[in-house]
């Protein structure tokens, strides 16, 4: 295989520079691909910039990354506001937010943009496979790559196959996420797909107590984190992943399932009138 070739991947643009795409375009780099993450706003690179800087230098120290995988976050990574850039990359990988409508528009474009063998990965939370691939014209080069946050941090990589996916995408897109040293579980294409199917239900739910007055949100965290052993309790949790994405997420499941249990929280859409979305706001359930 090629120098800088990983499953047949050599250059990949990672598009939104928020929380996941940051860690995407991190744990790519590191892993010696060359990497271009793109964003609509500026601030937002500059962001991501210091943050992925930030997360090496940790890792470095504690040594879960080594010397080559530093260099390699130095030399591999482009920033970019610009589509074209991206024309002759063997990989997209799409973080921007979780809205239908804003996806499809951007994939409508960029399969103009991209060459035509480059294979379109998408990390939504909960959004089909199917229908995003749809907006292109290449269905069968178009998967599901659902990382985890923080991604640097986080084993899992779920893959979610769409109708069209040819088994060929859905192959290498495994062996790569192995190769930048990640696990994968499959899933089918459908609303949430597996893990936030089960997962948000259970935020919902946690909002749903606060809102009822069940218990303060101190309690109610506590309680998950003690009583069933979880690393942080479910509002905490939702304030890392971004109350904007947990709603939106509810939507998907709500509608796409067409079941009344999967009813957003009034609580959660009501901290995300206000803005309050969470870590990345400096203000959600608690204040940061
Ligand atoms: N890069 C490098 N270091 C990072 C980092 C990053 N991106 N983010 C946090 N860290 C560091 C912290 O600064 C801290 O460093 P120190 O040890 O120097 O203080 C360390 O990692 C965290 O240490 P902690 O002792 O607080 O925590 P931990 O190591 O035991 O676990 C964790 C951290 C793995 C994130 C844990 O808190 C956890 O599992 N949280 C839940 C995460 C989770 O459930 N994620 C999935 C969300 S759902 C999803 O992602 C899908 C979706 O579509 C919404
Ligand atoms: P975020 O709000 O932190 O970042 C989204 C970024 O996308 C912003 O920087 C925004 O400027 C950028 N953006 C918006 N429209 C764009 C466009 N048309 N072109 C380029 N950039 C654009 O969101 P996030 O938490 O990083 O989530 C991104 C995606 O990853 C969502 O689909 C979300 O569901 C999914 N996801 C999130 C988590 C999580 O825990 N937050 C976990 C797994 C998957």
């Amino acid at each position: 295989m090629a120098q800088g070739q990983l499953a047949g991947f050599g250059k990949v643009g990672v598009i939104g520079g928020g929380q996941m795409g940051a860690g995407i375009a991190q744990v790519m780099a590191v892993a010696g691909l060359k990497v271009t993450l793109l964003d609509v706003n500026a601030k937002q690179l500059e962001t991501a910039k210091t943050g992925i800087r930030a997360s090496v230098e940790k890792l470095a120290g504690k040594g879960v990354i080594d010397a080559t995988g530093k260099a390699n976050a130095e030399t591999n990574l482009a920033f970019s506001s610009d589509q074209d850039a991206l024309s002759g990359v063997d990989l997209i990988v799409e973080a921007i937010v979780e809205d239908e409508k804003i996806k499809t528009d951007l994939f409508a474009r960029l399969d103009k943009i991209v060459q035509p063998n480059a294979i379109f990965a998408s990390n939504t939370s909960s959004i089909p496979i199917t229908r995003l691939a749809a907006a292109t014209s290449r269905a069968p080069k178009f998967i599901g790559m659902h990382f985890m946050n923080p991604v640097p941090l986080m084993k899992l990589v779920e893959i979610i196959p769409g109708m069209a996916t040819a088994p060929e995408t859905t192959t290498r897109i495994v062996e790569l996420s192995k190769l930048i040293g990640k696990e994968t579980t499959t899933s089918q294409d459908y609303p949430g797909f597996v893990v936030n199917r089960i997962l948000m239900p259970m935020i919902n739910e946690a909002f749903n107590a606060l809102l009822e007055g069940v218990a303060t949100a101190e309690d109610i965290d506590k309680g998950m984190k003690l009583g069933t052993n979880q690393p942080m309790g479910p509002l905490q949790l939702a304030d890392f992943i971004g109350l904007d994405t947990c709603l939106a997420i509810m939507k998907v499941l709500h509608q796409g399932l067409g079941d009344p249990r999967y009813r957003p929280s009034p609580l959660l859409a009501k901290y995300v009138e206000a803005g309050w979305v969470g870590k990345k706001a400096k203000r959600g359930v608690y204040s940061y």
